[in-house]
């Protein structure tokens, strides 16, 4: 298997640079939309076999040295109760949206074999079938980013709603955000046992922060599920999962992102890769960070902006490449094939 991946996660040496790609299952890929046609998104994450084949599509089209499982973020928020539907329209919505302490109790922490059960499965197929190929990194909404689609019923611009709720009933914010850091935990530790080879944390939003409100209403609960998942497998036998912290617009909270405990950061693209490693104190690998628009550029453009994001991590303790957000549906292919080429030429050691 090619492990360089898993090798930058934990710092160790390697012949080049590991790349992928975050959301590279999906709408860009002509093949996803195949797929797509016939069986709605969630039809997709709920059919072992169909989660499993998009997963694979980004490894035999783009050359990439790791598979993320294909699923959402917010497949355990339905798990512990909430109405999920995916309308092409808006996007995810969830209902009724969760506003008040009774709501907060009506939530389950669920069992995540038993209530998610196909998201294990994928995970056991999908080992069998990446075998000699690539690390397979499982992943969950960070307990910040998941909280904040079920107390908006969805996606938000400003999160009104959720600053309403920390700042107004803080009792209650920190009660939910409780039942989904341990509903985080137990999510993650089945995806390692089904067979995840690292896991991501997404924490989209947590940028909408100052650093003084991010070190108080979400760090908290992000390193209580990296700490937990850990812990846990350090009592286990077998070779210990990365965790990846991935933080949209992190630049003015890596200061705090420094205690998260994660094996790798991932940063988006509103900061140099130099500048970020500096200010995170190289306590992680890091990940990242081009801008998914630059993938509309022409190739000696995006080949500029590759060499510059290589160079400016070469203070890094490790570093995978990947973008500093999802890879937008509109991309073109071709010109992802060539920046994952790029990244695996120009890095060369
Ligand atoms: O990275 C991968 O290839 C694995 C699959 C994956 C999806 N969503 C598939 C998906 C992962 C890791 C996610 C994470 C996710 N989901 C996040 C965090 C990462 C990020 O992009 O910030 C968030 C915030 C979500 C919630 C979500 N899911 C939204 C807001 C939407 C609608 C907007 C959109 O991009 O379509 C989704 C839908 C979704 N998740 C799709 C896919 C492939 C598109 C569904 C379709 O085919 O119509």
């Amino acid at each position: 298997m090619n492990d360089t991946f898993l090798k930058a996660c934990r710092g160790e040496k390697v012949p080049y640079t590991p790349v992928w790609i975050m959301r590279q299952a999906g709408r860009y890929l002509k093949q996803y939309q195949a797929i797509r046609k016939d069986n709605d998104f969630l039809t997709l994450c709920k059919t072992p076999e169909l989660a499993a084949e998009v997963t694979i599509q980004p490894i035999d089209i783009l050359g990439v040295d790791a598979a993320i499982l294909f699923s959402d973020i917010l497949i355990p928020v339905e798990a512990m109760g909430m109405k999920l539907e995916f309308l092409e329209s808006r996007g995810p919505v969830l209902s009724p949206p969760v506003r008040d302490q009774a709501s907060v109790e009506r939530l389950v922490i669920p069992d995540p074999d038993k209530d998610m059960g196909f998201v294990m499965e994928t995970i056991r197929i999908l080992r069998e079938k990446l075998k000699t190929r690539v690390p397979l990194i499982g992943f969950s909404g960070a307990p910040f980013t998941t909280a904040t689609y079920m107390i908006e019923g969805g996606s938000s611009k400003n999160f009104l709603q959720t600053k309403r709720m920390i700042y107004e009933t803080p009792e209650t914010y920190s009660m939910l955000m409780e039942k989904v850091t341990a509903t985080v935990i137990e999510y993650l530790k089945a995806q390692i046992r089904a067979g995840a080879q690292a896991v991501q944390l997404f924490d989209t939003w947590a940028g909408i922060f100052s650093p003084g409100d991010y070190r108080e209403y979400v760090l908290p609960y992000v390193r209580k599920a990296i700490e937990a998942v850990k812990n846990w497998q350090s009592g286990e036998a077998g070779e210990p999962v990365p965790v990846i912290y991935f933080v949209g617009a992190c630049s003015g909270l890596l200061e705090e992102m420094k205690i998260s405990g994660a094996d790798v950061t991932g940063i988006d693209w509103r900061i140099n890769m130099d500048d970020a490693i500096k200010r995170l104190g190289n306590v992680s690998s890091v990940q990242g960070n081009l801008d998914p628009c630059a993938l509309f550029l022409p190739a000696e453009q995006i080949e500029k902006r590759v060499k510059d994001i290589l160079n400016r991590s070469s203070s890094a303790r490790s570093h995978i490449f990947n973008l500093g957000h999802g890879v937008l549906p509109e991309t073109p292919v071709e010109n992802v094939v060539t920046m994952v080429r790029m990244v695996h030429e120009l890095s060369q050691k």
